[in-house]
């Protein structure tokens, strides 16, 4: 089989990802943060060093800004439930995952949406029209994980700013695949929200956020945290506050070795993921979903004339070809897409997709047809 559901999960990951994951399991490494012996420290040391990655992968990030967690969709949790209250108007855009739209909708806060351009970006020229008395905040995903369209952090910060509002982005799609330098947003009222086992080649159940300037959402969960066992609340100090309970330091060794891979392999795998919607294009009877101009991540849909997406994922997974077709847990996009009857199909590559995968690919989609 080729595998290109590399926007769902990137089922190949490097070598060190595996290798680190087990060597945390052979007997030597204790609870991180709850001990003064060698075990308690080489697990810390861990976790220490998945920051550093993560830091590293950004152009540099205080390292306890860099909150661990179990991936994108507990960070968007956290902290739009921690900052948004149901007096608020916030302004979103129709791309959104409902990783980002059902914890809003749950705060009960006001909704403002807002559109695509013709590349599938939120259309940034129509935040000042949307903005009220009570806009806080600014939600949204960095890249679509149906077109794979990339809003440039530069320019949604700036609108932010502008506006006086605080930014909380969806980092799913983008963070390892896209340069991301958020060194600058260090200061700034940002929340760049990501998970481990998409684009940064690291395992499921991993993630986190990096936590900018003096936004403090409250924290979704309270526990032990390793120090001041008496006091009945959670230390406040950074991050040790949104960390409550034992890290999962298996998963964060595979991170950290995902993303010191990403940190080198950014800049590869583009000519494959070119080659394949230059050529999805170039079929009849195929509707290509994905920027001509801007950046934008290596994850592509399509629709294929008199064919439901279901209809062409099941014809290309009998030739071979794992996508994924349907809505992509992205509702409102289908709906401004004119796809919500039939869904998308989507493929996505990853800095193992080969050039012989692609041509295969081609091939069978244009046989489909
Ligand atoms: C844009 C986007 N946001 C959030 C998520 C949720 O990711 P996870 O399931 O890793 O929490 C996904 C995963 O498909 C996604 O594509």
């Amino acid at each position: 089989m080729i595998y290109l559901d590399n926007a769902a999960t990137t089922a190949q990951k490097p070598p060190a990802v595996a290798q680190a994951m087990l060597r945390t399991l052979n007997g030597t490494y204790g609870n991180p943060g709850r001990g003064s012996h060698d075990y308690s420290f080489r697990a810390q040391q861990v976790v220490e060093g998945t920051r550093d990655a993560l830091g590293t992968l950004v152009g540099g990030f205080a390292r306890e800004r860099i909150l661990l967690n179990s991936g994108v969709t507990y960070s968007l949790n956290l902290a739009i439930k921690g900052l948004v209250q149901s007096t608020d108007h916030i302004i979103t855009t129709v791309c959104e995952h409902n990783s980002v739209l059902r914890p809003l909708y749950e705060t009960g806060c006001e909704l403002s949406f807002l559109e695509m351009d013709e590349n599938f970006r939120p259309n940034f020229s129509k935040v000042n029209s949307l903005i009220k008395s009570n806009t806080k905040g600014l939600v949204m995903t960095h890249g679509s994980n149906v077109t794979g369209a990339v809003s440039p952090f530069e320019d949604i910060l700036d609108v932010a700013k502008a506006h006086g509002l605080w930014v909380i982005l969806d980092g799913a799609q983008t963070l390892g695949q896209i340069p991301v330098d958020l060194q600058k947003a260090e200061d700034e009222a940002m929340i760049y929200a990501f998970t481990g086992h998409k684009s940064l080649y690291g395992p499921m159940g991993t993630g986190g956020l990096f936590l900018g300037g003096a936004l403090r959402p409250t924290t979704l969960i309270t526990g032990g945290s390793g120090i001041y066992s008496f006091s009945k609340t959670m230390p406040t100090e950074l991050p040790i506050y949104y960390e409550a309970g034992t890290m999962n330091v298996p998963g964060l060794a595979g991170l950290c070795e995902g993303v010191k891979f990403c940190t080198e392999a950014i800049q590869t795998a583009s000519d494959c993921f070119d080659n394949l919607v230059n050529g999805l294009r170039s079929l009849k009877k195929v509707t290509v979903f994905h920027p001509l101009e801007g950046p934008a991540t290596h994850t592509v849909s399509f629709a294929v004339e008199g064919y439901a997406s279901g209809e062409v994922a099941m014809l290309l997974e009998e030739r071979g070809i794992c996508g994924r077709s349907g809505f992509h847990c992205a509702p409102l996009i289908h709906r401004a897409l004119k796809t919500n009857d039939d869904g998308l199909m989507r493929l996505a590559t990853s800095c193992f997709t080969t050039a012989d995968d692609i041509v295969a690919t081609l091939e069978a989609v244009a046989d489909i047809i």
